[in-house]
């Protein structure tokens, strides 16, 4: 890799977070149940039974969290709303409590001199929208393009970057799929219509945004490099399959307005009407990304890591094999810079003039250091993140429009399935004492922030 750590001018440099992960406080200013709530609570589905109802406590200490901010150096900070904060039932003109801390929060970023980046959804779903169908629902799209209209009426005047969406297709296969995040449904194949209802309810967003006063507009799509595990011919097809599966499904409708081959009939509604409101021109489009992955022919031999653990049902044409050869973090992804340039070139070559600009709206890696002395000296993150924005760095020589750089994440969180066990933060937050202490890395992506702006 030769790129260097140089960045064109007026390229943003910021953090991401998302409110279960961080915010705590689930019972305090009116909010309501979320379906992350609900799957917590059910013995076995997180690591140690651990929960978001405290996290990072984010919901008190936002102030001390945007100093840290401040501090970093970064002009942007993508966090997301609690949809169930803003309406605990799913409807209605909005909590005011829900409101008013998003106000605080936006307030005391733009005092900092960051820009608010907010996500509208991730993942936490209001619990009741769930008990009447959640994403298999199409009345969601319905429901979430009345949340869009709240926000745009109340943030859109301080507001200067939305985000629809984060990871659409997470939320599908681990959500709805497999059953390993909430709301802990396994219907395999027949999750398909929470791809189309998601995808559906950000180009109406899209829409509701805009006339509510919203600018700058994208969704948070997670991608990655799908690699066959060998030359062969079945591999090599195996692997395209699978690429539509976890990549193209979920970009193609946004960028092209279809769906990849064979798809489109899977759908529910009126899928032609819905492509066009699904491709609603976009003013950029995020990308998430963490690291590639190996795919074969099914044999029987599949590796889980990629679905956590959790095997594929038998009778797929295709199958995860593990990525040997590579360093992993301390979740076990595979660390593969030069993978993050090449799905950034891939989305290039694909989409050509039908591609906005792109920001990195999450890359980052589970470290699990903890303090020694009052040290977190988190060096195999700073070398992650060295290499990935070398990566990247090379693929904006290569043409690709890249504009900005969102890290996952400001601070430790809460991880999904994993609770606490796996550390993305820049600053360490001790869960006992909710302390938080900059890493290593965060004085290391202080001085690359700093230079840039030289
Ligand atoms: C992404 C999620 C984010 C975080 C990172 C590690 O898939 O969007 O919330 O969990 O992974």
């Amino acid at each position: 890799m030769t790129a260097d750590l140089s960045f064109p001018p007026g390229f943003r440099w910021g953090v991401s977070t998302s409110a279960y992960q961080i915010e705590g406080a689930v019972a305090e200013g009116g909010r309501g149940p979320s379906t992350w709530d609900t799957f917590c609570a059910e013995p076995g589905k997180v690591l140690n039974g651990e929960t978001g109802a405290v996290a990072c406590d984010h919901y008190h200490r936002y102030a001390e969290d945007v100093a840290l901010m401040r501090e970093l150096g970064i002009d942007t900070y993508r966090f997301s709303f609690s949809w169930p904060r803003i309406q605990p039932d799913g409807t209605g003109p909005g909590n005011a409590a829900g409101l008013d801390f998003y106000d605080r929060l936006i307030d005391t970023l733009l005092g900092a001199g960051i820009s608010p980046a907010p996500t509208l959804y991730h993942w936490d779903t209001p619990q009741p929208l769930e008990d009447a169908g959640g994403w298999l629902s199409r009345d969601i799209t319905e429901r979430f393009a009345d949340y869009a209209s709240v926000l745009a009426a109340r943030f859109a005047d301080r507001v200067p970057m939305w985000i629809t969406i984060n990871e659409p297709m997470v939320l599908t296969l681990m959500g709805y799929s497999l059953g390993a995040h909430a709301p802990g449904k396994e219907l395999m194949f027949d999750a398909l219509p929470v791809a189309h209802h998601q995808l559906l309810a950000h180009g109406r967003a899209v829409q509701a945004l805009r006339a509510g006063g919203g600018v700058n507009i994208g969704i948070a799509s997670n991608h990655a490099p799908t690699w066959a595990a060998s030359d062969s011919a079945e591999d090599v097809e195996a692997a395209g399959l699978y690429d539509n599966l976890i990549n193209w499904l979920f970009a193609d409708p946004v960028l092209l307005g279809k769906y990849p081959a064979g798809y489109e009939a899977a759908m529910p509604g009126p899928v032609e009407d819905d492509l066009k409101v699904i491709s609603t021109p976009l003013d950029w489009f995020g990308i998430n990304h963490y690291s590639p992955v190996s795919v074969g022919a099914a044999t029987g031999q599949a590796d889980t890591a990629a679905t956590d653990g959790i095997p594929l049902p038998p009778g797929l044409p295709f199958e995860p094999r593990a990525l040997e050869g590579y360093e992993r973090t301390d979740f076990g992804w595979p660390i593969v810079p030069a993978a993050f340039g090449e799905i950034l070139r891939t989305f290039k070559d694909r989409y050509g003039d039908r591609l906005p600009p792109i920001y990195i709206t999450e890359n980052g890696c589970a470290i699990n250091d903890v303090p020694v002395d009052g040290v977190v000296d988190d060096q195999r993150r700073i070398a992650y993140l060295d290499g990935y924005l070398r990566s990247l760095r090379s693929a904006i020589d290569d043409g690709v429009d890249v504009r900005g750089y969102f890290q996952w994440s400001l601070m430790d969180n809460f991880e999904w399935a994993a609770g606490y066990s796996q550390r993305f933060g820049l600053v360490h937050v001790d869960f006992e004492t909710l302390e938080r202490t900059p890493k290593a890395s965060y004085h290391w992506l202080h001085d690359v922030i700093a230079k840039n702006r030289e």
